[in-house]
Parts: C-alpha cells; structure tokens; sequence
C-alpha cells in the first residue's frame, strides 16, 4: 500500500539563506531577514491558497542566540513588527497563529507580541500557521522526557504505558499532524535541530534559492515536486497503482 496525496496536509520549511542573500548584494545579515519577510507573507498566501492546512517555519533556533547580538536584537525587533503589521491580514485570511518554543529566554515586548498574535488570531480556520521561535528539537525532546517521567514519579503513568502517543502529546507539536514536506531553502541538506521525531517520514525537497528568493511560484513547484514522491511507510508500492 503506498500513500499518495497529492496535496501535503502539513509543510514546514527551515527559511535559510538570508545572510547569504544580503552579502551577495553587499548588504548587512539583517538587511536578508527584513527581505525575508516578504517570502513568509508569499508562502503563507499560497499554503493557504493550496489547501495546505499545517505551515511550520523556522525562525529562530535556539542555538541562534549565539549570533551576534545586533543580528539576535534585529530579529527579535523584526519579529515585533510583522506580527503586528501582519494581523488583520492573517486574520482576514483565516490564519491562526502558533509560537512554538521555549519562552523563557524572550523579552517583555516579545512575550507580549507572541500573545497578542496568536489571540488576535485564534479561531482562523483555513491554515495554522506554526512560528518555531527559539526552538530546538533536542530541547523539545529533553523537555518531554522530562515531564513524562515526572507524571511516572508520581503515579500518573507506568512506564509500560508510555508508547508513541504519550511522546507526542509531550511534545510542543502536540496536537499538529507530522510534517508531510519539510523545505530547507539554501541548498543545504540538515535539519539544524529541527522536528528530530516528527520529521520520521517526511518528505524532503532542498532547492538551492535562497529563502528571500523563495516566492510563490517556488513553494508551487515545491508542491510538485512532492505530488510525485511514493511515500511507502515501510511497507510495499501498491500494485495498482503500477
Ligand atoms: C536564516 O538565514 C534565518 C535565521 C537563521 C534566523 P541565515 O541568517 O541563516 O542566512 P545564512 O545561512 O547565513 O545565509
Ligand atoms: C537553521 O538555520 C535555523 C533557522 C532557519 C531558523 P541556521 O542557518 O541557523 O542553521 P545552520 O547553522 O546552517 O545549521
Ligand atoms: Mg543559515
């Protein structure tokens, strides 16, 4: 049996290439994120456009604290406008906004902006869009471990009783279907600690564009390109389709 939806429920793309793309116009790094901006607002348009009912995008990783802090306090202040400059458009679209990651780390502003996005915006039907802002996948899984053997410490759960589901419902993808397509713009092939579990049969497409070059047309073709993937799921092509 091979599983063949043209139309990919979930998509999550790693937004890479905007440093690249400033340097090679003699522009400073964040000069890249500000046009980067224009392809979320693209994507977004057309994920909800195709019937793509889940769009994940990494935005900032954890470890991208570690950038020098003008670069790290232009994101954040970045991060700050689109979120209110984008919200009656969102919410006319039917979007509703997710911030996935660990907030503890973020400032006053930020934190107020995170909450305001995703109230302004609850109840959007159409598409979710999930923000993955100061994530990382090991952190999310040492976060899950940890809380799911605290509920065991406590008599909440044997450990026999901890199987996919538990994990799932631990992490902060829970309740969001796996990503059927994950995109790393940029022409490099890692995940950078993105999704380690929830990428387990994903779809993968690399295109060598850089993200503030990454439009509408490309997130089309992106589509294509996984319309004619066979996903099999471990088990055989199914012969009528052959
Ligand atoms: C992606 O572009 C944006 C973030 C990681 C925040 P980069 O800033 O990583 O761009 P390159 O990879 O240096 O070109
Ligand atoms: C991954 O890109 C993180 C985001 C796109 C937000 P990086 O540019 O930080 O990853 P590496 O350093 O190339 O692995
Ligand atoms: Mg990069």
């Amino acid at each position: 049996m091979s599983e063949k939806k043209s139309i990919p429920q979930h998509v999550a793309i790693i937004m890479d290439g905007n440093g690249r793309w400033a340097k090679q116009l003699g522009k400073e790094r964040y000069e890249g994120h500000i046009a980067g901006v224009e392809s979320v607002r693209a994507v977004v348009r057309a994920a909800a456009k195709s019937g793509v009912r889940w769009l994940t995008l990494y935005a900032f990783s954890t470890e991208n604290w570690g950038r020098p802090v003008e670069e790290v306090n232009a994101i954040m202040e970045l991060f700050c406008q689109t979120v209110v400059g984008e919200a009656p458009e969102l919410k006319k679209q039917g979007v509703s906004v997710r911030v996935m990651g660990e907030r503890k780390r973020f400032s006053e502003s930020v934190l107020r902006m995170i909450e305001y996005i995703e109230s302004a915006t609850a109840g959007g039907e159409r598409l979710t869009l999930v923000l993955a802002f100061n994530y990382s996948s090991r952190r999310e899984l040492l976060l899950a471990t940890r809380h799911i053997a605290c509920r065991v410490a406590a008599g909440e759960l044997s450990a026999e009783d901890i199987d996919e589901s538990v994990i799932g419902d631990s992490l902060m993808t829970r309740g969001i279907p796996d990503p059927d397509l994950i995109i790393r713009t940029s022409g490099e092939c890692r995940l950078s600690n993105f999704l380690l579990w929830q990428a387990s049969y994903a779809e993968f497409y690399f295109p060598e564009v850089l993200w503030p070059d990454f439009r509408e047309e490309a997130f089309e073709e992106a589509l294509r390109v996984y319309a004619g993937r066979d996903r099999r799921f471990g088990l055989v092509a199914d012969s009528s389709n052959e």
